[in-house]
């Protein structure tokens, strides 16, 4: 052989060496921004489970996920996937369930960012398997009751963003007679609005009567989108002829009792004369109500069922502390558990979960309304004086878990509460379900491991000890979270870049 041959030959090896090793890398800036957005620098691959929650039922099998979007799910174990270059996730027995969409979330940002604010908010919701959310128009300053205070959210929610969020708008005196002003709202992207029955605690946030809430009706039916009410009208408090015994403010029944059931009855009985409006034929056909917060079980869930029967349409959420907690065992001065309407009795906590097995309340949200320590006066442990409001978006998966268990749910029921339905009241046509075409939002937990939270537990709450489920144990650990096909989240871990979306309705 020609002796040049033996000196251009390593030379040559080591060039085609290298051209394939250029080749073979994936491209540089590619990876460097999904190592920001994602903890997997992978924009395709495919995430296995024994235990897939889909619409179809639990799965074993495969999701591929392929630049953000859910591109198939296969049953069984997917050997036509096996010999594909693509990268495999096998989570084995964890659940891979719809990440949670929580429709009721108060973030506080921009003004009160000392109690909470978007950047720790989305990063527990993230650790919690909440994939989007949707941030309420107060208790932030401004409330969102303009287009102009809409855009000072926009403003402040940039590059802040764990997880995707979404906006409702206010609807208060101001501006429920002046349809321009709430179209203005509509077109610049909120879901849909919300309004308050009795005073919501925030000055710049009124209440509404039940005139502006027809208006509000009116001018959402146009856009197809809910109203979402606070139910409670102020009642005269009954017989309370012995002024000489003031009531202990320490003692949580003292609190119950300023805010009873008939309150929450009374606003319910009011807002089922106003659905019929959404009937078919109606003026605020196409416009649909939506019941917070419901903590009663008792009358108030009478007269929703009675409304949906008579095809208003109208529909019923209900949190997490209702499901978890009961009056008699609230601890003397634990402000941690007061919240509006307050958490009523071990019964009334019971029939909630009945209700919601039988399909009579609709959806779980969070109603996440963290303040600052000060505001909740753990030295003086006054229930009357404290803010209300219970701080718990890192935890509701767990939560309801954990006291679900011995409901008898299954885990199509929490995904239906927690996703599906939500995702639908919000409008969010790709989110809430895994399945084909959908964004890859998705939460893997092990529902069969327990964990305490105590101090060492990572809790991404700006104020952590505001929480009433701190110090519990509870069952079913987040293990990872994908956001639109970002893991966005690890056991500890976030990423460095803040990804997430503004979500905001199309005209
Ligand atoms: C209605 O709201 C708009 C702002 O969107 C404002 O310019 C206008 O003055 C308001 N109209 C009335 C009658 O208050
Ligand atoms: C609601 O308040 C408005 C004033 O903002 C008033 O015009 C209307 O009559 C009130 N409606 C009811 C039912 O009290
Ligand atoms: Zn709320």
């Amino acid at each position: 052989m020609d002796p040049l041959i033996w000196r251009v030959l390593p030379v040559l090896t080591a060039l085609f060496a290298i051209i394939f090793l250029y080749i073979g890398r994936p491209n540089k800036s590619i990876s460097g921004e999904l190592s920001q957005c994602s903890l997997l620098p992978h924009d395709h691959f495919i995430i296995r489970s024994k235990r897939i929650i889909s619409s179809d039922g639990v799965l074993d099998g495969s999701v591929e996920v392929k630049n953000g979007i859910i591109v198939s799910i296969v049953e069984g174990h997917g050997q036509a996937l096996d010999n594909s270059p693509v990268h495999i996730l096998d989570y084995g027995d964890a659940v891979v369930m719809p990440g949670l969409v929580d429709v009721h979330v108060h973030l506080n940002e921009p003004g009160r960012v000392e109690w909470e604010g978007f950047s720790t908010g989305t990063k527990a919701a993230a650790a919690g398997g909440v994939t989007t959310l949707i941030d309420m128009p107060l208790n932030s300053f401004p409330t969102v009751i303009s287009e102009e205070n809409l855009r000072l959210k926009l403003e402040a929610a940039k590059n802040k963003l764990h997880v995707d969020v979404g906006f409702w708008g206010g609807l208060v005196p101001s501006n429920a007679f002046n349809r321009s002003s709430l179209e203005s709202l509509l077109d610049a992207g909120v879901l849909g609005l919300k309004s308050f029955m009795c005073p919501s605690g925030i000055n710049d946030f009124p209440m509404t009567n039940v005139t502006h809430i027809k208006e509000g009706l009116h001018v959402l039916a146009k856009y197809r989108r809910p109203l979402l009410v606070h139910a409670e009208i102020q009642l005269d408090a009954e017989g309370n002829e012995d002024e000489a015994m003031s009531p202990d403010p320490t003692s949580y029944s003292t609190y119950l009792m300023t805010r009873p059931s008939s309150w929450e009855e009374a606003a319910i009985r009011e807002l089922h004369r106003v659905a019929k409006d959404t009937k078919v034929g109606q003026r605020a056909e196409g416009a649909s109500l939506h019941i917070v917060h419901l903590a009663d079980s008792g009358k108030s869930l009478d007269i929703i069922k009675e409304a949906k029967e008579s095809g208003a349409s109208l529909s019923v959420e209900t949190c997490p502390h209702y499901l978890a907690f009961s009056a008699e065992k609230i601890n003397k001065g634990d402000t941690r558990f007061k919240c509006a309407p307050p958490i009523r009795d071990d019964e009334n906590r019971k029939k909630l979960w009945q209700a919601l097995k039988e399909g009579h309340i609709d959806m779980l949200s969070s109603d996440h309304s963290p303040s600052s320590p000060e505001l909740k006066l753990f030295d003086q442990g006054d229930f009357l004086r404290a803010w209300g409001g219970i701080s718990s978006l890192q935890f509701v998966l767990p939560v309801t878990w954990s006291h679900g268990k011995s409901f008898g749910i299954t885990l199509n029921q929490l995904s239906t509460w927690w996703s599906e339905r939500p995702a639908r009241l919000a409008g969010l046509e790709f989110k809430g379900a895994i399945s084909g075409g959908n964004h890859a939002d998705i939460v893997v937990w092990d529902p069969d491991e327990e964990f305490a939270l105590n101090e060492d537990y990572p809790s991404y709450h700006k104020h952590p000890n505001i929480s009433p489920y701190m110090g519990m144990k509870l069952w079913g650990k987040v293990k990872a979270t994908f956001v639109r096909g970002n893991l966005v989240f690890v056991e500890g871990k976030h990423t460095p870049a803040a990804c997430g979306v503004t979500i905001l309705a199309k005209k």
